[in-house]
């Protein structure tokens, strides 16, 4: 039987995490969906996501995971991604990714095409500098 993780700091959490398929984004994932969130998870590798989706299956967390191949180069496949991500979840408090993904996607969200989503409020966290 699969344990539910103590710790559930992402209950009610809707995310979106770049760079999914693989290393520190496909960590992201699984742990963010062992505490709880609900995640449209992209990556460029289609072969990448199939591993990221069969960790959350086995992790018993599956049921809360979406995943899209998305090239975050492409300023217009991203809109057209985070748009279809944000119907799909109904709003978004968590975004992953490195800078220039999570700039596009900021970007998409405070343009005309995301005036749907209301009571936007964005908080950067740029992590640690050494
Ligand atoms: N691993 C580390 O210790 C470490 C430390 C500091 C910074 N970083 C940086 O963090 C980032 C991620 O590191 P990682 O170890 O998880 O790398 P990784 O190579 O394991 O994962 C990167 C993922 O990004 C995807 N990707 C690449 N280009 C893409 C694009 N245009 N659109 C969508 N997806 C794309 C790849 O398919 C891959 O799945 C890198 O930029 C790395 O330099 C890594």
């Amino acid at each position: 039987m699969i344990k539910a993780c103590p710790l559930q700091r992402f209950a009610d959490r809707r995310v979106i995490v770049t760079g999914a398929g693989s290393g520190i984004g496909q960590a992201t994932v699984a742990r963010i969906l062992d505490e709880g969130a609900t995640v449209v998870a992209y990556d460029a590798s289609s072969e990448g996501l199939a591993h990221t989706a069969t960790v959350a299956e086995e992790a018993g967390t599956g049921a809360r995971l979406t995943t899209a191949v998305l090239d975050v180069s492409s300023e217009d496949a991203v809109a057209a991604a985070v748009s279809a991500a944000l119907a799909e979840l109904g709003g978004l408090e968590v975004l992953v990714g490195d800078p220039s993904a999570v700039a596009s996607v900021i970007a998409m969200v405070a343009s005309d095409d995301g005036a749907f989503i209301t009571g936007t409020e964005i908080r950067i966290d740029g992590g640690a500098h050494a």
